[in-house]
């Protein structure tokens, strides 16, 4: 969408001050702490899906997540985090888990109630920030993240995150993440306020995942890009 059509939107909506008030915030607090990928308001949200929709790899890692999902023992607790629009609930709730869910975007979580309609109020969800969790140490049997810790946060918040996460789970982990194909060559290590994107491979992923207590089960390549893969990583809770 122009950036025309975009401030039009905003000006039907109501939405322009309120998404330039959280931009400027966002800008102010980038330098350090601030969640850099927490950028999906307004029409970014609204069209979250639809755009997605679009993309076969969307598909594709719908259909391996949620088989991934059948295979967790019925009445598991899970964690969605970042939940954005909510794409795994009707397979959560088929598979009778007891669904939390956390976006730092209420936008998003708007866009997930009005996708969802009845089923919104079958779960528990909230906003806030995957690095400062909201949740009491062990809470949840699984905890599923798509999307996120490559390409959304920085790495030092991707640290975070994953420390977090090793705190609240108490059996597995199912993430979503680049990994740089070996064939490439190797390529700056990220620095704490950079993304990981495409720079670690698999052995550096499994590292970082290790550091935090984090065994690799099991990797599922979905997709082959120029210098990196998406995969999907199944982990388990190392043993100390
Ligand atoms: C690419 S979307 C992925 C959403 C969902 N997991 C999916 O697969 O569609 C990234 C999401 O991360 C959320 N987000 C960004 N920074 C965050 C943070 N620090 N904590 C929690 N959510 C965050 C955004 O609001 C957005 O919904």
């Amino acid at each position: 969408m122009s950036f025309i059509g975009k401030l039009l939107k905003h000006g039907k909506n109501g939405t322009l001050f309120k998404t330039l008030r959280k931009r400027l915030f966002n800008a102010a607090n980038h330098k350090n702490d601030a969640p850099i990928g927490d950028t999906y308001y307004g029409s970014r949200a609204e069209d979250y899906l639809a755009k997605r929709h679009q993309q076969e790899y969307w598909h594709l890692e719908q259909k391996q997540i949620v088989k991934m999902l059948s295979q967790l023992p019925k009445g598991s607790s899970v964690l969605d985090v970042p939940f954005g629009t909510g794409r795994f609930v009707k397979d959560y709730l088929q598979n009778e888990f007891n669904v939390t869910g956390l976006d730092a975007s209420e936008d998003m979580l708007k866009v997930a109630k009005k996708e969802l309609g009845e089923l919104f109020n079958k779960i528990n969800v909230s906003v806030g920030d995957a690095t400062q969790l909201p949740y009491p140490d062990q809470s949840f049997d699984y905890v599923v993240c798509i999307r996120f810790l490559t390409h959304i946060v920085n790495y030092e918040q991707a640290r975070a995150v994953l420390r977090e996460f090793r705190r609240i789970t108490r059996n597995q982990l199912i993430l979503q993440l680049r990994m740089r194909l070996d064939k490439c060559p190797p390529t700056e290590f990220p620095k704490p306020d950079q993304q990981i994107g495409d720079r670690l491979n698999q052995n550096q992923l499994k590292d970082l995942l290790g550091e935090f207590g984090f065994e690799v089960k099991h990797i599922e390549v979905l997709e082959e890009r120029d210098t990196y893969c998406r995969a999907i990583f199944l982990c388990g809770l190392a043993s100390t």
